[in-house]
């Protein structure tokens, strides 16, 4: 943890857990880990694979829109068009004692005095930000050294391409620019009639300042990301009408928080439009999908002054954790911004013809942009089960759909063929396309609770009988009950229990 860092006893037990039982490991472990940057674990990647499978499903497939994985580097002229080589930085402040630098808003944030006046850094310009940092008498965490100007710092890895004529390149800030520079070939593809929604799952790059809180806040990231083309003169949305009834929850700018149906969101002008309203909704029910309950996240409409510089417009979902609300998913109308500008820096038309008004038109964009590890995060937090009468060790409540396996399979005892047939059982499911692991060594009851302490859903027992009727017991994480099934019918019916998300035996 950075010095700087407010403790945060609830979460460092958490990320302690989360690097204990295979979910994260701090990168370059051996040569001491650069602050920012985790690898997962085999558990930990197994859940990411699973939300992102999710994302994948619910966002893209379900919604008939296209999938593209595009290159991490990009050459400086996608970053002077988009505008990240001059917008995309953070204000920084150094210590003129020990030098260290510090991102100014967050230093100030989390300043008492500034926190009593009730003002918001975020957002504050470089001029601001240094008056408040002196009139808040704010100094170095580390040894309450004086405090620098305030300055911006471009929070982009600069690179180059080539060995002779190097050319200046960046890994990407976000993965949403490579779907841009690929959309007129997509088109010229696929036809271009709109809508045309185009996403991507990848690895994006911010050399953060003050990289904190585990993995909420690091320097290599995952995104999943869709861009959704549309016609400006048509702001709505074909399945809007079957989902306007819907409620979510919201905090407008003046801090309260109300519930409104999707149509009131768009009547009241608290979304610019119902594209953005439903694909908001979209993200409520992929969160609760995820594990993550209903009352512990809401939408926030993001002042404009806070707004990235491509945007009309930004509504993030923030979640309760114990670091306190976090954005998890920004939303952002970037309007024609990326298309128009490309189309300017490279020459290139970027328009569609719209057959029935015989015209070209620069499409606009409504992008929900969700970060991995940050979903990840929230649903540790939210799965995250403490020791009770029942359970005599802390595990992960996570739904089948995200769990890092669909099942353990356990020979009762290596003896007497338990364990030949618990391979075959083993084998017989991964043949089917469940995620299994067949785990020998330990006490049964030990064996249980390591599957439970990583949230594993259910749990086969291969023991003397199964060697006499080919039966075995299946083992409910959450209430630790059984049934008793035969080998036959164990993948049809664990598929369909974690299709329905059945966690207790109270199917039997
Ligand atoms: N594409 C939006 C973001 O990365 O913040």
């Amino acid at each position: 943890m950075k010095s700087s860092e407010t403790p945060n006893p609830k979460a460092e037990r958490l990320i302690d857990v989360a690097i204990r039982r295979s979910f994260i490991i701090p990168s370059a472990e051996i040569y001491g880990s650069p602050a920012g940057f985790y690898d997962y674990g085999p558990v930990g990647c197994a859940i990411k694979h699973r939300l992102e499978n999710l994302w994948r499903s619910e966002m893209l497939q379900k919604e008939g829109f296209h999938e593209i994985e595009t290159t991490c580097i990009l050459p400086e002229a996608v970053f002077k068009a988009s505008g990240h080589a001059e917008n995309f930085s953070d204000p920084v402040v150094s210590c003129k004692k020990c030098n260290q630098r510090f991102r100014a808003d967050h230093l100030l944030a989390e300043s008492p005095g500034f926190i009593a006046s009730g003002a918001k850094a975020e957002g504050m310009q470089p001029q601001e930000l240094a008056d408040a940092i002196r009139k808040y008498k704010v100094a170095c965490p580390n040894d309450l050294g004086e405090l620098t100007d305030v300055t911006r710092f471009n929070m982009m890895f600069k690179t180059a391409i080539g060995a002779g004529e190097e050319r200046v390149a960046y890994c990407r800030p976000e993965t949403a620019q490579g779907i841009f520079l690929d959309f007129a070939r997509i088109v010229r593809n696929y036809g271009s009639r709109l809508p045309i929604g185009i996403g991507q799952v990848g690895r994006s790059f911010r050399n953060e300042i003050s990289p904190r809180q585990g993995i909420v806040r690091v320097r290599e990231f995952s995104q999943m990301e869709l861009e959704y083309f549309f016609n400006p003169k048509y702001q709505t949305h074909p399945k809007f009408e079957s989902v306007k009834g819907e409620k979510l929850a919201f905090e407008l700018e003046d801090g309260t928080v109300s519930e409104c149906t999707l149509a009131e969101t768009v009547e009241r002008g608290i979304v610019p439009n119902q594209i953005m309203a439903y694909f908001l909704w979209k993200q409520e029910r992929l969160y609760i999908a995820a594990g993550v309950p209903r009352d512990k996240f809401r939408f926030r409409k993001i002042p404009k002054n806070d707004t990235p510089h491509y945007s009309r417009g930004n509504i993030d979902l923030v979640v309760d954790t114990s670091y306190g609300w976090i954005e998890t998913v920004g939303t952002a109308y970037r309007t024609d911004y990326d298309l128009s500008s490309h189309a300017k820096a490279s020459g290139t038309d970027l328009s569609v013809f719209v057959e029935e008004e015989k015209k070209k038109v620069v499409p606009h964009v409504v992008e929900p942009s969700m970060g991995v590890e940050r979903m990840f995060w929230c649903v540790l937090e939210h799965c995250f089960r403490e020791k009770s009468p029942e359970k005599d060790w802390e595990w992960f409540d996570f739904p089948p759909s995200i769990a890092p396996y669909h099942a353990w399979v356990f020979p009762l005892m290596r003896k007497d063929g338990m364990e030949e047939k618990a391979r075959e059982v083993e084998a017989l499911l991964r043949e089917s396309g469940l995620i299994v692991y067949c785990q020998e060594s330990g006490s049964i009851g030990k064996r249980y609770a390591r599957a439970d302490e990583i949230g594993v859903p259910y749990c086969i027992t291969v023991d003397y009988d199964t060697m006499k009727d080919d039966t075995v017991t299946l083992r409910f994480r959450n209430d630790g009950k059984q049934a008793r099934l035969k080998i036959g019918e164990l993948a049809g019916k664990i598929a369909a229990l974690a299709k329905e998300g059945k966690v207790n035996a109270d199917f039997a």
